[in-house]
């Protein structure tokens, strides 16, 4: 369970002013170092990189790219190993007059698809301090998974005819996992990478209530992955989109091992996957499904967590009850206009519950079997009668409190006239968190209370909410993405889209969420022209900050890029360190 609250000293670093700068800006006394570029050598014997001779075969020796969830496993003192997720690439910047799919070079598509899924690269800490780098020693777990890496399905749904296709008439092996976003890790040192949106990479869908729930097109897809390998053209193969949408884990320490998809957790488009521990040891994990209109849910496991028995934590997540969160304000139904504006109560809040889905052998929801929940679990939830959010992006329990946040990003689509407490604004250009408190102090409890800390924006307007905090003390913030803590329990938030809402670079903020300080949210970091600002993550002796600035530049092509990030030439999605000169903890 949740460690003892202690208070946490007041983030007093300088705040990095809002900019447009193509750069990774950081606070004074802090400075910045790109560990891991696209490109860059991951596997022994790798080549070196050579935009102007990209091929498939380097590409899946080297480090993928736009980096999203980055995870940390530290090996001793000075060494660790770095997870990071490649969720998708940008060919127009990738490729000297690159127009699309249906035209590439069918070595162009290959190398795009050596470029998604993962890596891991082992990394070394410089001197005493913050900085890390790439190590240089043996680098024996160094691993990249791409398109082409065998992978297991486990849990109920596996071996289920929706999943067996020609080449696998097991259904319980896939090729690859794709468009993975976020991400978390589990107790036992293990990573979770969440297959987000899958449907854009699959062609010719048969447009039925399920294709067409997981926005499956009925054409071609813009990246035709079909010229070189038929399996993504539904009409041909039309339960391979079955196979991605899950959570997935990974053995940092086994580099042998085959990734594993855990039906289990459920398929949608998963932004990403964090575990605490119930009062009783079970595992939960919480999960987000980003899209508009869509749902909240998280995971129980059956078995408990059994300290150093890693053979058996592994099989915790294929074992358990799948919920789906439905929840209810407190305020009357007409003080929520749409607008922002605060009810009577003064607070967006109210209770909420866990529906159950499904557990491994039995279904909760009429009509659907514990296959069909787990391989059309939008479905399923859609039956349940759970509550259509403004798209919940990461979804991370505090290590110190057990208390659980949600980033609901934004909401264009949605009207006034459909603003409820945990959404309250329609249109929801800039987003809001939601706090969430499980009843008994238990993540595994059924039922809930909740409220919403922060409704972002520019503080000078009426429509945002900084849990209480005087709003001339604090900076705008849009389109909350990634979530992480510090030791403190502080929040740390990172935006995709601030460049639209606010015409400012994304950013990576940090907000106390208790104690006198709750709400005053600071910016600690900026990141370089169109990047989002992936990652966080913030190492355990609160010494190091590692970010993952997204699709830099994003808005050029190889022959006009608009980002020259990081390296003054040509636009390169990286993972960076920030660290404190003198060597204090992060945020102060
Ligand atoms: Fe890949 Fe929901 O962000
Ligand atoms: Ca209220
Ligand atoms: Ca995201
Ligand atoms: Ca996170």
């Amino acid at each position: 369970g949740p460690n003892r609250p202690h208070p946490a000293p007041r983030l007093t670093f300088r705040n990095v002013l809002p900019n447009n700068d193509d750069a990774l800006t950081v606070p004074r006394g802090y400075e910045q170092h790109v560990i891991v570029r696209w490109g860059d050598p991951v596997l022994p014997g790798a080549p070196e990189f050579d935009i102007d001779n990209l091929t498939a075969e380097a590409q899946a020796q080297q480090f993928g790219y736009n980096c999203d969830y980055v995870g940390f496993h530290l090996l001793d003192d000075d060494h660790g190993l770095l997870w990071v997720n490649h969720e998708y690439t940008n060919e127009r910047i990738m490729f000297a007059g690159y127009t699309g799919g249906a035209d590439a070079d069918p070595e162009q598509i290959r190398v795009t698809m050596a470029a998604h899924g993962g890596s891991l690269v082992e990394i070394e800490r410089v001197g005493r301090s913050g900085q890390w780098k790439l190590s240089e020693g043996e680098r024996a777990f160094n691993r990249r998974i791409h398109t082409s890496t065998p992978f297991v399905l486990s849990g109920p749904a596996a071996g289920h005819d929706l999943l067996k296709t020609e080449a696998d008439p097991t259904g319980t092996e896939v090729l690859g996992m794709l468009n993975n976003c976020s991400g978390g890790m589990t107790p036992w040192g293990t990573f979770l990478s969440a297959e987000e949106n899958f449907n854009q990479y699959f062609g010719n869908a048969p447009g039925t209530a399920e294709t067409n729930r997981y926005g499956l097109g009925t054409g071609a897809s813009s990246r035709r992955w079909d010229r070189v390998e038929e399996r993504f053209d539904l009409s041909k193969h039309p339960n391979e989109a079955n196979r991605f949408g899950y959570v997935v884990e990974i053995d940092p320490l086994d580099p042998e091992s085959a990734p594993v998809k855990r039906t289990m957790l459920g398929r949608f488009k998963h932004e990403a996957a964090n575990t605490i521990l119930a009062a009783d040891d079970r595992v939960v994990v919480y999960l987000g499904d980003d899209e508009r209109f869509d749902y909240m849910y998280k995971f129980v496991s059956d078995g408990q967590y059994v300290e150093g028995s890693r053979r058996h934590n592994m099989t915790l997540l294929d074992s358990g009850t799948l919920y789906v969160a439905k929840l209810s304000g407190n305020s009357p139904a007409e003080e929520i206009d749409g607008s922002g504006a605060l009810p009577s109560d003064g607070e967006f809040d109210g209770t909420g519950e866990w529906i159950a889905l499904c557990n491994a052998t039995e279904s909760f929801v009429d009509g659907f079997s514990v296959a069909e929940v787990l391989v059309y679990t939008r479905l399923a939830a859609d039956a349940a009668g759970a509550t259509k959010m403004d798209r919940p992006e990461d979804f991370e329990p505090s290590p110190v409190t057990g208390k659980v946040y949600c980033a609901l990003t934004n909401n264009s689509a949605r009207e006034p006239g459909q603003a409820d407490e945990p959404n309250p604004r329609g249109p929801n250009r800039y987003g809001h968190i939601l706090e969430i408190v499980e009843d008994g102090e238990d993540n595994a409890a059924t039922t809930f209370g909740w409220n919403v800390p922060l409704v972002c924006g520019d503080p000078e307007n009426d429509d945002t909410y900084y849990a209480g905090f005087d709003k001339s003390k604090v900076m705008p913030i849009s389109a909350p993405d990634n979530l992480a803590f510090d030791k403190h329990g502080n929040l740390w938030i990172s935006t995709d889209g601030q460049p639209g809402s606010l015409d400012t670079a994304d950013a990576l903020h940090v907000m106390p969420v208790e104690g006198r300080f709750r709400g005053e949210l600071k910016t600690f970091a900026t990141v370089p022209h169109r990047a989002e600002a992936c990652g966080p993550f913030i190492t355990e002796d609160n010494k190091t900050v590692f970010i993952a600035p997204q699709h830099p530049g994003d808005d050029g092509t190889f022959e006009s890029p608009t980002s020259t990030w990081p390296d003054g030439d040509f636009p390169r999605p990286s993972v960076a360190c920030i660290w404190h000169k003198a060597g204090r903890d992060v945020g102060q």
